[in-house]
């Protein structure tokens, strides 16, 4: 990893602020492989020196894992010309880092998006081979019949050379806007829109609420992120109610 500047790295794995950080490096409480450094701007590699910070060794994390509650109107990419993109809102302190996201929701689509700098555990948990389940909410503009939940549980063909594999699909409300929980073991383009186009409904929301074994955080707003903690990636990774 290349170096950066040390009043950096201790503001992106601690609570303190860059201002504070720069405070507490003058005060001469941080230590890099045992000599005090009393320059915020000194050149550090966290990778491989041992930073101290108040008699503490400081956490380096090779990569971070963000659950983001991605709100509408923003597109699944690092970058875009004209629109916002999901990196726009990932808080200063990852800057530094690489990160982008593992799949994509389309632009008005909401709910549970990973972003990541660890591409192999990108490329595990979206590969097909893997099936891990994406949950969705989905509501469309007209009735979901027997039909269409017996497709849905045998796999359908969706266009193009596209055929999805079997799925699962659970009526929640049957009014005139009908919403059901849906859960796919892909990510073709516009899957799940394509799949209820297929007898002629239109996904008026779509909202992915869990991936893998782990469920969107209810305590996340639109827009916001956090990151996940190893148990979490656990649940993610293995699909199944939270057991590792
Ligand atoms: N299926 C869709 O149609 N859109 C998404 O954003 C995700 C799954």
């Amino acid at each position: 990893m290349a170096k950066e500047r040390l009043d950096k790295i201790l503001a992106a794995q601690t609570a303190f602020s860059r201002k504070e950080v720069k405070e507490l490096v003058r005060r001469g409480i941080v230590q890099v492989d045992g000599r005090k450094v009393l320059s915020p701007e000194e050149k550090v590699d966290a990778a491989c020196q041992k930073i101290v910070l108040d008699g503490k060794p400081l956490g380096y994390k090779k990569f971070v894992y963000l659950m983001l509650n991605k709100p509408q109107g923003v597109v699944s990419a690092t970058r875009d010309r004209e629109t916002k993109t999901v990196l726009d809102l990932v808080p200063e302190q990852y800057s530094h880092r690489e990160l982008f996201p593992a799949g994509r929701l389309d632009k008005d689509t909401v709910g549970f998006l990973l972003l990541t700098d660890d591409g192999n555990f990108a490329h595990d948990i979206l590969s097909p081979r893997h099936h891990i389940p994406k949950t969705y909410l989905a509501t469309v503009d007209g009735p979901i019949t027997q039909e269409l939940m017996e497709a849905f549980h045998q796999g359908l063909p969706i266009g193009g050379e596209d055929r999805c594999s079997p799925a699962e699909i659970t009526v929640l409300n049957d009014g005139e806007h009908p919403t059901a929980e849906v859960v796919i073991y892909e990510g073709m383009y516009h899957q799940i829109k394509r799949m209820f186009q297929r007898f002629g409904l239109t996904v008026l929301t779509l909202k992915r609420i869990k991936m893998g074994g782990l469920k969107l955080d209810p305590a996340l707003s639109l827009g916001e992120c956090r990151e996940l903690t190893p148990e979490e990636l656990l649940q993610l990774k293995n699909g199944s109610k939270g057991t590792v």
